[in-house]
């Protein structure tokens, strides 16, 4: 039972920068995620936030809520929210980091992830197929 949050702004996918994102919608990535699940054959439960409260919360809870996995795509968090850091880091729970676009070949500030190290790894560059990636790797990969 795999856990898939995405945080701020990719409530926008399809509109914002498709140059960068893509057209697909967040709509699209979370069937996507769940038809991916189904092949694993692991249950997937999608949730989307642009408030950096309501992500850590989701994060703590996992564990109890029975989850086994998280994937997360932090958004512009990844790069400076301390707050979502230490909630990872408190979440005995495999963690995956996962980008759309490649975070390394834009600007300097999205360089930098203050959650990846915390995390078990960090897929950035490959579209939505990073979370394919993830949810294999929580599948299958933990060990
Ligand atoms: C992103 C990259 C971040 O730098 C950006 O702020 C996002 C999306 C990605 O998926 O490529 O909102 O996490």
């Amino acid at each position: 039972m795999l856990l898939v949050l995405n945080g701020p702004n990719l409530n926008r996918l399809g509109l914002r920068e498709p140059g960068v994102y893509g057209a697909q919608t967040l709509e699209d990535l979370e069937r996507q995620c769940e038809a991916w699940g189904a092949e694993l054959g692991e249950s997937v439960t999608c949730r989307q936030s642009n408030y950096e409260g309501q992500l850590l919360e989701w994060v703590h809870e996992a564990q109890e809520q029975g989850f086994t996995g998280i994937a997360i795509n932090p958004g512009a968090l990844t790069h400076y929210s301390y707050a979502l850091r230490d909630a990872i880091a408190s979440q005995p729970l495999p963690v995956v980091e996962v980008h759309i676009s490649n975070v390394d070949a834009r600007e300097e500030f999205r360089h930098t992830s203050v959650t990846a190290a915390v995390c078990r790894g960090k897929i950035s560059g490959l579209g939505f197929f990073g979370y394919r990636l993830a949810l294999e790797y929580l599948t299958e990969g933990v060990g």
